[in-house]
């Protein structure tokens, strides 16, 4: 068993989780814990390289099944070598996605097997799944504006279509229900601040921590 605490952000395109995972993670070191603040696809030297091959591109480069292998692929490089040994020295590790977004990316809204993408998550990485995860919930329109407002080339999901965003919504909200003790929804329309203060409430309140 680990000893240190997994704690991810999920959501769709333009929530906002790059900068609360960002700001959770300066808030929790400032209160003096190790902290190391990572993110998916990506995250370690080679999972990073085969980022750059899921999120540019065409928006049909990969079949769902290749697209999730590789996602896999890229996921059990990062636990292997830089988020199991950061929890194993007790460190907190915030993670920008993990596999929740595969499940709600690849299958709710990409229509792959939900059984497979659990099963696949059961062959590689076994039982694990964080001790904390918060889904930044918003509507799909305004979380789409926000996204084509940032300038840069990593658009291959945001250009999938406004019925592929509603499914991803509802997929991150069911997988929300499915596991109320591990999920946190916080509204992404609120301001910066007020998402960050539910965010430090729930480590809070389901952690202990700050
Ligand atoms: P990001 O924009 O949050 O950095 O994530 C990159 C894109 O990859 C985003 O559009 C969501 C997508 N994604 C999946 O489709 N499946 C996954 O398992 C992960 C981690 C990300």
């Amino acid at each position: 068993m680990t000893k240190g605490r997994f704690i991810t952000f999920e959501g769709g395109e333009g929530t906002g989780k790059s900068t609360q995972a960002r700001l959770l993670a300066t808030h929790l070191a400032q209160l003096g814990a190790d902290v190391v603040q990572t993110r998916e696809p990506g995250g370690s030297p080679s999972a990073e390289e085969i980022r750059s091959l899921l999120v540019t591109g065409a928006a049909d480069r990969w079949s769902p099944m290749a697209e999730t292998l590789l996602f896999y692929a890229a996921r059990i490089e990062h636990w292997r070598q830089v988020i199991r040994p950061a929890l194993d020295r007790g460190a907190y590790v915030v993670c920008d996605r993990f596999a929740d977004s595969t499940m709600a990316y690849q299958a709710y809204a990409g229509g792959l097997d939900r059984k497979l993408v659990e099963d696949l998550h059961r062959l590689t990485l076994a039982d694990l799944q964080p001790d904390l995860t918060l889904i930044l919930d918003i509507d799909v329109d305004q979380g789409l504006a926000r996204a084509a407002a940032r300038r840069d080339d990593e658009t291959r999901f945001e250009r999938k279509g406004r019925a592929f965003h509603e499914k991803l919504r509802q997929g991150f909200l069911d997988i929300a229900k499915r596991a109320p003790r591990r999920c946190v929804v916080i509204d992404a329309s609120q301001s910066v601040e007020a998402v960050h203060a539910a965010a430090v409430g729930a480590a809070k309140s389901q952690l202990g921590l700050g």
